[in-house]
């Protein structure tokens, strides 16, 4: 058993930026199940949105991010995020992070989907998650130990309901307890469960399942973002060809050459990645094949390098000035509810990063800004956490679990085949009523509660697949309109009544 100050599960930006503006004199430990820096963070290719430019102001930020998220975000937390952006990249410069500059030594800014102003920060041309992490991670002192390789599942509460560690299995299938007096989610997202995804194959929604586990409220699962242009190629996504090639002057087109973003919206190829996503899928579903045209981008491979190399990896010519593309899971805009430290609403617990819902992304991200909320919330958290005296470590309290029946969990692809099937971009009460049904006939709330002590590491993350894609799928079958990430054919306009409706979730949780 291992005590801490503060334990952070997860190694992306966010865990990296809390653990790394921490006060000094906090013992840190960052638990992570792969390595420090892996997942989705390293893969972040487009940038961090901040007003830098001289017409540019935080105001027009703020109206951007309402106007892609539908105008359901939480506004005071969205202007806040807006106005704390400048701040944030001034200290990563002079952390030393190398983004990119123009001649004259300033910085480059680029251009994403509806940003009304070029404010896109970008690090080695595409490559601004790597220059990010690469950044902090020099910055990791003496008094953050990393323990890699080791699964968190299952957070400890005491008897007040309150969280104080977590249990984690290592790679060789010990057990591991860490007790702590903060415990912080920063393990990101969920884009696994699909089959088309542009995430990292870590990102299998851990951080919602044990939020969930531990009875903290989750909010807006409903709202899943499809990046609209991922490389494909033999009717599989390969990754991400980042929305910046439009910024910079690409469009999308049909094997005919039709524009296919004409007439469909004022922004063309820059309008909300929902709308893009969505015009593909109906390309793509009536048996079109669709192609990011970059002929006109002089200097590709230098402004491009990651999607350069992509192709290349795929046997794509970009020479030829076409890259396939269809759309897959790219971000969850619900997650984790927090306040505006990263509080949730488990004593002890916080959240920061793609599992956590800020309300800052509405039901549907801005491009950008999501490298922007982890840095600026793992900040704040830190900030926060230093200012707190440290009380003393709560005693957990051990439960009994009961025997169960064994069920059979279904494997990986089967999960991402339902979901992709029934909770991805179009949805409708019958395909996520299926959805639905068949993810609980695995009983897996049963199973969280009492079969996860004995689970390997790869079980646990199908039941934790299984719980976020519940999550999902409940709350999408719940909202009956269309807003941002979340589309149901069945009821295919925005309501205006909805724009205050939040769905939440929390697992009641039995004591002993
Ligand atoms: C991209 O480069 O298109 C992804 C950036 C983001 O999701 O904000």
């Amino acid at each position: 058993m291992e005590h801490t100050d503060v334990l952070i599960i997860g190694s992306g930006i966010a865990a990296l930026q809390l653990a790394t503006c921490l006060s000094k004199d906090m013992n840190v430990i960052v638990l992570t199940k792969s390595s420090i820096g892996e997942g989705n963070s390293p893969y972040a290719q487009g940038g961090i949105a901040a007003s830098l430019a001289p017409e540019d102001s935080p105001f027009h930020h703020y109206t951007d991010t309402l106007e892609a998220g539908r105008f359901i975000n939480q506004k005071e937390a969205v202007l806040q995020l807006a106005k704390e952006a400048p701040e944030i990249i001034s200290d990563l410069v002079s952390r030393g992070c190398n983004f990119d500059l123009d001649e004259s030594g300033n910085l480059l800014l680029g251009m994403e989907g509806s940003h009304s102003h070029k404010r896109i920060v970008h690090g080695g041309g595409d490559q601004t998650g790597k220059t990010i992490v690469d950044c902090l991670r020099q910055h990791v002192g003496d008094h953050i130990n990393i323990r890699e390789n080791t699964m968190a599942y299952s957070l400890l509460l005491d008897q007040d309901g309150a969280c104080c560690g977590a249990k984690g299995r290592g790679s060789d299938g010990t057990t591991h307890t860490f007790l702590a007096s903060h415990t912080v989610l920063a393990t990101g997202g969920c884009g696994q469960l699909y089959t088309f995804t542009s995430n990292a194959a870590s990102a299998t929604g851990d951080g919602l399942a044990l939020a969930y586990q531990a009875g903290a409220k989750l909010t807006d699962m409903e709202f899943i973002q499809f990046h609209p242009t991922l490389l494909y190629k033999d009717q599989e996504t390969k990754g991400l060809v980042s929305e910046a090639v439009r910024g910079e002057g690409g469009f999308l087109i049909n094997e005919s050459g039709e524009r296919i973003m004409e007439n469909v919206h004022p922004l063309k190829d820059l309008a909300p990645r929902h709308i893009v996503a969505q015009t593909i899928y109906k390309q793509i579903e009536n048996g079109h094949d669709v192609y990011l045209d970059i002929s006109g981008i002089h200097g590709f491979t230098e402004r491009f390098p990651a999607v350069t190399r992509l192709c290349l990896d795929h046997g794509i010519q970009i020479e030829g000035g076409k890259i396939p593309v269809a759309p897959g899971c790219h971000f969850i805009m619900g997650g984790v509810h927090t306040n505006e430290v990263g509080a949730t609403t488990v004593k002890g617990l916080y959240a920061i990063g793609e599992v956590a819902c800020t309300g800052v992304h509405g039901s549907n991200r801005l491009a950008s800004n999501s490298l922007l909320e982890g840095l600026v919330y793992g900040k704040r958290l830190a900030l926060h956490l230093s200012s707190t005296t440290l009380s003393a470590i709560r005693k957990p309290v051990v439960k009994t679990p009961q025997p169960l029946p064994y069920v059979d969990l279904p494997s990986i692809a089967d999960i991402q085949q339902r979901m992709m099937r029934g909770a991805a971009i179009v949805r409708t009460k019958e395909t996520l009523r299926d959805v639905k049904q068949w993810l609980e006939d695995f009983e897996f709330e049963a199973q969280l509660e009492h079969t996860v002590e004995s689970c390997s590491a790869e079980q646990i993350t199908r039941l934790f697949m299984l719980t976020t894609a519940w999550l999902i799928t409940t709350s999408a079958l719940q909202r009956e309109e269309s807003r941002g990430g979340h589309f149901r054919s069945d009821f295919p306009f925005e309501k205006k009544a909805w724009e205050s409706v939040h769905i939440n979730h929390t697992m009641p949780i039995k004591k002993g």
